[in-house]
């Protein structure tokens, strides 16, 4: 698996990315199943020795048991921790709890907040420190001030590395840098052929009747580009939309789907492959975070690394997504 140095940071990671979202299982306190277990060790095993070194958290995924269920993994792999690069995300309050209290699901960037939910990380994690913590979706009650104080305590104390952000605008990012000091090293992004926004605002801008959607989107990727924002997708493969080349699924996806299988077939590689690698030719080094929980799946996405698609093709790809070309 190629790697590369996330700027600003000494990181080298792997360009593909393992999602720990639904290693848990069900979103609630259940426990955990032993399949759902035996599962999560099969394929994080197939991540790591198909060449995957980073791996994504967020302190609310299956309201915390993929975090314990990683750090079970850890535990029983002696040297495992030093050899990958953890990431995790705070500041969304989930429901599960709220709910019974009365209280509604909510982002909370609050200095205390941030400071509780990174330590419970690491206890689930069971580790010392994180190698980069995010922000995970922008809290419109974000005092910056109290943000700041939170990543220096963290830093100062050697449980956090480094930190950044998940779907946040330029605007927010500099907001909360009239404050924080440390340079946002990530900004994890929804960006798939499924959800192309990331790109499409920004030939759209200034034309009607082209998918522009909300233009939010319009200059984040150039944004992170131009101030070294290591970019991340979330939900890479759409989750399992684009590849679904049936008849259940609805154009212009079907149709998309039809042309990821063929293109699969001549270049000798699979359609996971193909999405990936549909990412991994952007020249903003984007790195996708896989979400499968299957290890036959890993596999079929770890093939990315090895295919290259022409301008022609990529074009050709996302002309399919959108149902259209581009202007
Ligand atoms: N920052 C954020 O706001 C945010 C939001 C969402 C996710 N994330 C991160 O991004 C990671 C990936 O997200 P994601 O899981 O949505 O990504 P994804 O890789 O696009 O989708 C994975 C999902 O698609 C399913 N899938 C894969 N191949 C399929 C196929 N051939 N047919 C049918 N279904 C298929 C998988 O099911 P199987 O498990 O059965 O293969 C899984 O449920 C997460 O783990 C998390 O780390 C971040």
């Amino acid at each position: 698996m190629k790697t590369y140095r996330i700027p600003k940071t000494d990181l080298v990671v792997s360009r593909i990315a393992y999602g720990c979202m639904k290693i848990g299982g069900s979103w609630d306190h259940e426990p955990v199943a032993p399949a759902t277990e035996k599962a999560a060790q099969s394929a994080v095993a197939t991540a790591l020795d198909s060449g995957i070194n980073f791996f994504d958290h967020a302190d609310i995924y299956t309201a915390g048991k993929s975090e314990e269920v990683f750090g079970r993994i850890l535990k029983s792999t002696p040297g495992l921790r030093d050899r990958i690069v953890l990431q995790s995300k705070v500041g969304i309050r989930f429901a599960n709890d709220a709910y019974k209290s009365g209280e509604p699901p909510r982002y909370d960037f609050s200095h205390d907040h941030i400071i509780r939910s990174t330590e419970a990380i690491l206890r689930r994690l069971q580790i010392s420190h994180l190698d980069i913590l995010l922000l995970h979706r922008p809290d419109p009650l974000v005092e910056p001030a109290e943000v700041a104080r939170a990543f220096d305590a963290l830093q100062s104390s050697g449980k956090v590395r480094h930190f950044g952000v998940s779907n946040h605008t330029p605007g927010e990012i500099e907001l909360l840098h009239r404050h924080v000091r440390q340079p946002f090293v990530v900004n994890q992004l929804e960006f798939s052929l499924a959800q192309p926004a990331l790109i499409v605002e920004g030939f759209s801008a200034n034309q009607s009747g082209t998918g522009a959607t909300s233009g939010l989107a319009a200059g984040l990727l150039d944004y992170c580009r131009l101030h070294e924002i290591s970019v991340q997708a979330w939900s890479p493969v759409g989750g399992g939309r684009l590849l679904k080349a049936d008849t259940t699924a609805v154009s212009p996806l079907k149709e998309a789907a039809a042309l990821v299988a063929k293109l699969a077939k001549t270049k000798n590689t699979t359609p996971e492959g193909i999405l990936l690698a549909w990412i991994l030719r952007h020249p903003a080094g984007i790195q996708p975070i896989i979400g499968t929980t299957k290890a036959d799946r890993v596999l079929a996405s770890v093939k990315a690394d090895d295919v290259t698609l022409s301008r022609e093709e990529w074009y050709s790809l996302l002309a399919a997504a959108r149902g259209k070309n581009v202007p």
